[in-house]
């Protein structure tokens, strides 16, 4: 039996998922728990290939694409997640299942497919779903000074929605936003809108998650 929990963050590009792994893996630790971080293309099977190799990863079919991915997961699963679970860590997943089923969901990929290929995988105790409207996601876009993030993948320029990228990515966002509300209507998930401070997105992310560490602290009692 698993003594750990697993904790999803899932969102959009830009929606704020690192910062808020890091301070709720900060918090957790100035309670005593033990927290590991993880998140897509970050195995030691896949991780450096998928990276350095994602522009063609972009250009695969979606079975393809759905194989890496799915790959890279179950490895971290074996080697990392299960151990650490049952070691009594919290795991904190910047992504998990969630996004490489919706991706490809909205680029025509079968979804039942999909998901069959994570049927192994541990079900998270939680998955939090944040959300931001596209200009909000656009505007961070531009005040980082990291135009060059704003690839063709990632405004959904494989979608040929429109030659703008700008348009392509706000009518992509539209996409993800409808498919992010979808699941996390169905599986009870709770979406957190980023539209709010960092302190509180954070402060509502740990109304989540307290519930479910306590657990944790008492297995240690
Ligand atoms: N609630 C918020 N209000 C204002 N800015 C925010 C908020 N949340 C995150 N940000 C800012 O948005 C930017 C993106 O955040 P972060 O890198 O955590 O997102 P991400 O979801 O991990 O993105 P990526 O998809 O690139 O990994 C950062 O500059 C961050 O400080
Ligand atoms: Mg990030």
């Amino acid at each position: 039996m698993n003594q750990g929990k697993l904790i999803v963050v899932e969102g959009a590009d830009n929606v704020g998922r690192s910062l808020h792994c890091e301070l709720l893996s900060e918090r957790l630790g100035a309670h005593g728990i033990a927290t590991k971080r993880i998140g897509l293309s970050r195995s030691k099977l896949m991780g450096e290939t998928m990276k350095s190799r994602s522009g063609d990863i972009h250009v695969m079919d979606t079975r393809t694409r759905s194989l890496m991915y799915a790959t890279d997961l179950m490895d971290q699963i074996i080697h990392e997640i299960e151990p650490l679970l049952a070691a009594g860590f919290v795991v904190i997943a910047d992504r998990y299942t969630l996004t490489p089923i919706i991706r490809e969901k909205i680029r025509g990929g079968n979804t039942r497919w999909i998901e069959g290929l994570y049927n192994q995988a541990p079900k998270p105790d939680l998955t939090i779903v944040l959300h931001a409207g596209g200009r909000r996601l656009l505007n961070r876009i531009i005040h980082s000074n990291d135009l060059a993030s704003l690839n063709g993948f990632e405004a959904g320029m494989d979608l040929n929605i429109s030659p703008s990228v700008t348009k392509s990515f706000l009518e992509y966002q539209k996409l993800l936003k409808a498919a992010f509300a979808e699941y996390a209507e169905e599986k009870e998930m709770p979406i957190i809108s980023t539209k709010q401070s960092v302190k509180d997105v954070h402060k509502e992310i740990w109304s989540h998650v307290k519930p479910i560490v306590k657990d944790v602290l008492q297995v240690f009692k």
